[in-house]
């Protein structure tokens, strides 16, 4: 897909744009091709930067992947949000209408990253509930200039947001209206909605308002691969997790024309270096928090075994599992030092929060050297040399890779009591390959059919 075009046109302002980012600050590996992550934004942003006067915006829900965060990964999604403001603040980027998942620790922690960014957080028709301690947080408009044309930007929200409880949402087309009215738009200025409405609302929001310029969505994920045209307005939206960059130039002579820009591999050299620092940082303040046991995690009704007890009496389906990709699913991990990352670690290990090694003589080893024990020992059960360190009966457990009670639940104690599941049905196997983590599956948003059927006969474990 090439979406640059080369046409040279007598711009006068340079829009950048993005949203629904989840949070990411590093491309995941998942995807064959892996686009995105804050380095290589910048290297685009750099390489299409002009001489004319330009603005960067995000219309929200780049913060976090959800909107709520289960208590145990709360402190480490904490401290990449605000690695991720650290990285905005590098980027530049200056306007934010945020989303509901932009709230996932509360407002004030919002309040937080904004500081720590710099962005100016934009709506008109968002507001503190709290009329005696109502801050004016969000900025009503934000104006720029180029030549003789007046850019002026304004956020709107969707009254459907699941907002903090010290937010109130008033009706958005009122809002503008009331906005026009106050202040009519002059022939040389031009409006900007950054929306939070989604896709369809858009679309009637430019039939009411002829004079919008352009609307950049958000939220709906409405990947606007071709722009889409009402009455003289246009309505774009860029894909997730910063896998494209959007671009709108502006002209005084004729409409605003819209570009995408794949963040792909070749933006990878020269990475700038505040970023690369701010991702080390990152990572070093996360990585105590990849192997930390919450009192959450060991209430679980029934109990993990880890597969290393399942040896002795399994043998046949042992060696058979070891050479799946499943036994080495902490190997990708390794490359890009994305253990520090708990929310990678959930399809790649059976309980990232209980440790990576646990030896029988109490030691516990980490998950790098969890990923060379399976290594070791998938070469060892095709070839039975060189024998693998640590040695398989000195493990007690092994919380890595996706392994047999990934599939069919916890042991509990068997084979002394209870049964254990033998058919794994096909939405454990969707839990981790989902649409964005294994495309290949997929047709679109769908499920190519027969393909789980297809994919099983690979892994499932033979009888024995
Ligand atoms: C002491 C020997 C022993 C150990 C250790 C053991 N199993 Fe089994 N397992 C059995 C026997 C015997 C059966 C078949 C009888 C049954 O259905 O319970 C079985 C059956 C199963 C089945 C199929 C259930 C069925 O209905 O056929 C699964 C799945 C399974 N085991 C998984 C595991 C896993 C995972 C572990 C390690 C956590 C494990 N087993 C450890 C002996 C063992
Ligand atoms: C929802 C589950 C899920 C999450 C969360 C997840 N992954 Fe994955 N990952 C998968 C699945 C499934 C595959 C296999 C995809 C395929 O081959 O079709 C995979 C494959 C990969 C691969 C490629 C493996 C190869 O052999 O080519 C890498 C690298 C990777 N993941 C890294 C990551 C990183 C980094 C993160 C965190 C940002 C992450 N994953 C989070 C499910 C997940
Ligand atoms: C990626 C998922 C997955 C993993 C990991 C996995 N299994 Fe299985 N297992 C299956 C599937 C699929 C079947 C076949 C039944 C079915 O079609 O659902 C199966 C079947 C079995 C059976 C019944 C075999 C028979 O036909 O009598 C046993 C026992 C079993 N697995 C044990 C294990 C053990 C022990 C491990 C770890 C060493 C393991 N499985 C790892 C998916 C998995
Ligand atoms: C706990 C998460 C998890 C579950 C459950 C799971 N997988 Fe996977 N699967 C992965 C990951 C991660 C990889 C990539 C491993 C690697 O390449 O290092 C993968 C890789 C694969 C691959 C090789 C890549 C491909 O797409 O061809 C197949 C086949 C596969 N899984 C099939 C299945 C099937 C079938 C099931 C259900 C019976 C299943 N998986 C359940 C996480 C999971």
């Amino acid at each position: 897909m090439a979406f640059v075009s080369t046409t040279v046109h007598a711009e006068s302002f340079r829009l950048f744009y993005s949203h629904d980012g989840m949070g990411e600050l590093e491309p995941c590996g998942c995807r064959a091709n892996p686009m995105g992550g804050v380095i290589r934004l910048k290297n685009a942003l750099k390489k299409q930067a002009t001489t004319s006067p330009s603005i960067y915006v995000d219309t929200g829900n780049s913060y976090f992947e959800s909107r709520e965060v289960a208590g145990s990964l709360r402190e480490p999604i904490r401290i990449q949000s605000e690695k991720l403001a650290e990285a905005h603040r590098e980027l530049g980027l200056k306007l934010y209408v945020p989303g509901d998942k932009d709230f996932a620790l509360g407002l004030d922690h919002f309040k937080k990253l904004v500081k720590i960014s710099k962005i100016t957080p934009l709506s008109l028709n968002l507001e503190e509930r709290d009329e005696k301690t109502k801050s004016h947080f969000f900025q009503q408009e934000f104006v720029t200039k180029s030549g003789d044309t007046s850019y002026r930007f304004v956020g709107l929200h969707g009254t459907d947001l699941i907002l903090p409880e010290e937010l109130v949402v008033k009706n958005p087309t009122e809002a503008l209206k009331k906005y026009l009215d106050d202040k009519p738009l002059q022939t040389n200025e031009k409006l900007i909605v950054l929306s939070e409405l989604t896709l369809e609302k858009d679309r009637t929001l430019a039939e009411m308002f002829t004079k919008i310029s352009l609307i950049i969505g958000s939220r709906d994920q409405a990947f606007t691969q071709t722009p889409i045209t009402v009455g003289s307005t246009l309505i774009v939206q860029t894909s997730y997790r910063n896998q494209y960059l959007g671009i709108v130039n502006f002209s005084d002579e004729s409409a605003p024309v819209a570009e995408l820009m794949g963040l792909d591999e070749s933006l990878e050299s020269s990475p700038d270096k505040k970023l690369v620092q701010i991702i080390a940082n990152w990572k070093k303040s996360t990585r105590k928090f990849s192997s930390i046991s919450t009192p959450a995690a060991q209430n679980s009704s029934k109990q993990f075994q880890t597969f290393p007890s399942c040896v002795s009496c399994h043998d046949g389906i042992f060696k058979f599992w070891m050479g799946t990709p499943h036994s080495q699913a902490l190997t990708p991990l390794l490359a890009k030092d994305q253990f520090s990352q708990p929310q990678c670690l959930t399809c790649h290990t059976l309980k990232p929060d209980r440790g990576a090694l646990v030896l029988e003589n109490g030691k516990k080893l980490g998950w790098t050297e969890h990923a060379s024990f399976m290594k070791d020992l998938a070469q060892f059960t095709r070839t039975g040399t060189p024998a693998p360190k640590p040695q398989l009966e000195q493990v007690k457990q092994a919380w890595g890779a996706v392994q047999c009670e990934n599939c069919h639940g916890p042991a509990g104690n068997h084979p002394f009591e209870g049964q254990m599941k033998k058919i794994v049905p096909e939405t454990t196997c969707l839990k981790c390959h989902t649409e964005e983590r294994a495309p290949s599956w997929y047709e679109g948003k769908r499920l190519k059919p027969g393909i789980v059927d297809l994919k099983k006969k690979l892994i499932q474990c033979p009888a024995g």
